[in-house]
């Protein structure tokens, strides 16, 4: 039964042809790599090259929403001031480590498979073109000569980023597949015609010291789409190859994402809902953030992104939160900007409430690594952003299940199994 099957407000998402028969769900096994603790020391340089990505992310998706929508994204309005205050996280991307969770994607005919980093705060899919010169050393790279089912569209990208670096390149229109061996039997998921960035230019954030995957495979709405298009989820949807769903668990190990659904083996009791708006983002409202039960902020915009590490916040809140954190020390002139630090025996616990559901972030998660070897003074996982919204990731998503909802524009939250 398709009649609910959801039309895509971007007009090149509109050719709804006959839908086949939606397969079964898919699992994409994720494995996280080198961790942002080493040895229980934070690796401040992985972390700092993460921010910068990730602002630059954002900035992006919203003047994207504007080209794709006609409208000013309603939170950008407020977000000029974040060049500044995250240029200054520019460390050097020397030996950097970085958290992602990667999975395999394979691209093209015959396909060849690329690691990617699989990211809720963006839109699009890219990977190094064989001609990339800049930054891709050490990455699968993508030749389109070699591939029977790509065509090369009119559509060239640049994705700028805050130090100053770019990714850029041609879109091409590809076969994009996700294959399971299950029990012996090997199905596969495939988009054809999906849009594929060849990138012939890599930023700096991108190498691979600091990003061990070869590509981002962007799962948020085309609103953000900075080709235009559907991203690769939604054309596997508009395929009728998945339910417009997907479920995401993140932990030390056995993190996973499904396609087409959720996995009843990874949670418990029921979801608790929370509405997408506007649609671009995985963008929700939180009721409360508690500490120690004192209600710290309510009723904010926050965004839902597994493609950055930390949880970003407003500075009011978070310095009054370290303020009634003992121990904890402002770390913006030691560290980076935005960054704070907490005694690492006394992690405090966060708690957020969405929809009516507690979601408590466990100390051990908060706590990026002690700030070097022997310190008794840890990293938080909460920062500052200038920006007007905050911004979960993995140190938020580690404790639920996520199940993104795309055909009902909403985002829910279970209890882990
Ligand atoms: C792409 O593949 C073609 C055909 O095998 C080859 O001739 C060409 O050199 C390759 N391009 C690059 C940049 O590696
Ligand atoms: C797109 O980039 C290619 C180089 O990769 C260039 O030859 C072409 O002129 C560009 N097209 C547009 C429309 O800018």
């Amino acid at each position: 039964m398709h009649a609910l099957f959801p039309l895509f407000s971007l007009a090149a998402a509109c050719a709804a042809a006959t839908i086949p028969e939606t397969r079964d769900v898919h699992v994409i096994e994720l494995s996280r790599r080198n961790p942002v603790t080493v040895d229980g020391v934070a690796n401040i340089n992985g972390i700092a090259a993460q921010m910068l990505r990730e602002h630059s992310k954002l900035d992006r998706g919203m003047a994207a929403f504007e080209v794709n929508t006609g409208q000013v994204h309603p939170l950008s309005a407020r977000t000029h001031e974040s060049k500044r205050a995250v240029a200054a996280v520019g460390i050097p991307l020397t030996n950097t480590d970085n958290v992602m969770w990667h999975g395999t994607v394979s691209v093209g005919n015959p396909p060849t498979k690329y690691l990617v980093d699989f990211d809720t705060g963006s839109a699009d899919f890219f990977i190094p073109a064989s001609d990339c010169k800049v930054n891709c050393n050490g990455h699968t790279r993508y030749n389109a000569t070699k591939s029977k089912s790509g065509k090369k569209t009119t559509k060239n990208f640049t994705l700028n980023y805050l130090d100053g670096s770019q990714v850029k390149g041609v879109v091409y229109d590809e076969t994009v597949s996700f294959s399971q061996t299950v029990s012996g039997k090997t199905t596969t998921l495939k988009a054809t015609g999906a849009a594929v960035g060849a990138a012939s230019t890599y930023s700096n954030s991108f190498q691979l010291s600091a990003f061990p995957a070869d590509g981002l495979l962007g799962l948020a709405f085309p609103q953000i789409s900075k080709f235009g298009r559907n991203g690769v989820i939604h054309s596997l949807i508009s395929q009728g190859q998945i339910k417009p769903v997907f479920g995401l668990k993140l932990a030390n190990s056995k993190s996973e994402l499904m396609l087409g659904g959720v996995n009843a083996n990874k949670y418990k009791g029921s979801f608790t809902w929370a509405k997408v708006n506007p649609v671009g983002f995985w963008q929700i409202k939180v009721n409360s953030l508690t500490l120690k039960g004192k209600s710290q902020k309510a009723n904010f915009d926050a965004v839902v992104d597994s493609g950055t590490t930390v949880i970003f916040g407003d500075e009011k809140t978070v310095r009054a939160i370290f303020k009634a954190v003992p121990g904890a020390k402002d770390a913006s002139k030691t560290i980076g900007p935005g960054i704070f630090t907490v005694p690492c025996n006394a992690v405090p616990t966060l708690t957020f409430n969405i929809g009516g559901m507690p979601i408590s972030i466990a100390p051990s998660m908060l706590n990026l690594g002690a700030v070097s070897a022997g310190s008794k003074d840890c990293i938080a996982a909460l920062t500052i952003t200038t920006k007007p919204f905050w911004v979960l990731g993995d140190v938020f998503l580690r404790n639920v299940y996520t199940q993104f909802d795309i055909g009902n524009k909403r985002v829910g939250f279970a209890k882990l199994a």
